[in-house]
């Protein structure tokens, strides 16, 4: 089947199979390799992106289920070779370790601050709760959350 979708503000039209997931085909058909696929269960949060401005496990997504959509992935994120005060603040605060989970972590926080641009630690606390980290313990992503919040401000 056909689609046609804007990722990271360049347009694509693409033949895929029905049953292609889209984290399968941002990997695949696009190489947009920063969306990761952690379990591929909806689980992880791992291949999390944003379908027009929504976080979305792009895993649970069937690639033709986008069509006309805006899509934005890690790789979209910085802009003119400038990181993202998020991506900046994982980095500064120590956010990630191996980073399997950053990207997904980063475009779940994305949508977070775009709902609520001040949140508490409870209330960051709550929006990760549909992504896994084995590595961080967790502690560093909520900080570097609240320092991007107060520098996005
Ligand atoms: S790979 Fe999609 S939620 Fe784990
Ligand atoms: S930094 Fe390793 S899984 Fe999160």
């Amino acid at each position: 089947m056909q689609i046609n979708v804007k990722v990271n503000g360049v347009e694509y039209t693409n033949e895929v199979e029905p049953m292609m997931s889209l984290a399968t085909y941002l990997r695949e058909e696009l190489r947009l390799t920063g969306t990761h696929i952690g379990c591929d269960t909806s689980s992880c949060g791992a291949c999390t992106i944003t379908i027009d401005g929504k976080a979305v496990k792009s895993c649970t997504v069937f690639a033709v289920q986008v069509d006309g959509s805006d899509i934005t992935t890690i790789e979209g994120l910085a802009e003119n070779g400038e990181m993202h005060p998020l991506q900046a603040a994982f980095k500064e605060n120590h956010g990630l370790q191996c980073g399997f989970c950053t990207p997904g972590m980063i475009m779940t926080s994305v949508d977070l601050l775009k709902e609520n641009p001040n949140p508490t630690e409870d209330e960051i606390r709550h929006g990760l709760e549909g992504n896994f980290c084995r590595c961080t313990g967790y502690h560093n992503i909520v900080k570097s959350i609240q320092h991007a919040a107060e520098s996005m401000k």
